[in-house]
């Protein structure tokens, strides 16, 4: 396994904002975002957030409680929120959460909230030892705290 210099890093470092607009590609007949779409693009922000941290290629090792809440709709503004939990040994966890907002009334929605483990992977496709993370607030340190038992349980 590549072994790096470590440095402690906060999840404020990484956490990533992406914003999407509901087109009607992505939806099915009712005018509805895909649930397959939405999960694409939570893939995507958390990966930046994961490599961001670790600043390594990224694997999705598994995705756990993905809630589909609320629909979004053709013209909402699909906003995802992706921030790091808690740094492992070779992985990480990253919590994603997802608001939909209306462009005339401008009312935002959470629509969606999951966990995603990455797994960081060196030039030959092994994992490889990430960097650390050190929670600031208390909500951070709270994530912290439970993502080991979140781990176990996977
Ligand atoms: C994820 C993957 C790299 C793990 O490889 P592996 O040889 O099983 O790795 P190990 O058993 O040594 O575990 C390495 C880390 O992965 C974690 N891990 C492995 N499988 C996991 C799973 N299903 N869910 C969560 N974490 C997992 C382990 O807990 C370990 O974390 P730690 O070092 O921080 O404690 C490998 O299974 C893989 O390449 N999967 C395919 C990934 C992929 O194609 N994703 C979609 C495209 S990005």
């Amino acid at each position: 396994m590549k072994k790096i210099k470590l440095k402690i890093k906060t999840p404020k470092d990484s956490e990533t904002i992406m914003t999407e607009v509901v087109c009607p590609n992505d939806t099915n007949p009712m005018g509805i975002l895909q649930g397959g779409k939405l999960v694409q693009w939570m893939d995507i922000a958390s990966a930046i957030c994961a490599q961001n941290h670790t600043e390594n290629i990224c694997v999705t090792a598994s995705i756990d409680n993905v809630k589909f809440k609320t629909p979004a709709k053709v013209g909402d503004i699909v906003t995802i929120k992706a921030k790091i939990t808690r740094a492992f040994n070779t992985s990480v966890e990253i919590f994603v959460q997802v608001w939909s907002k209306k462009v005339i009334s401008q009312k935002a929605y959470l629509i969606n909230e999951a966990y995603f483990t990455f797994v960081a992977i060196d030039d030959y496709g092994n994992p490889c030892e990430v960097k650390g993370l050190k929670p600031v607030t208390a909500d951070e340190k709270k994530q912290y705290n439970a993502a080991l038992k979140r781990k176990e349980q996977r």
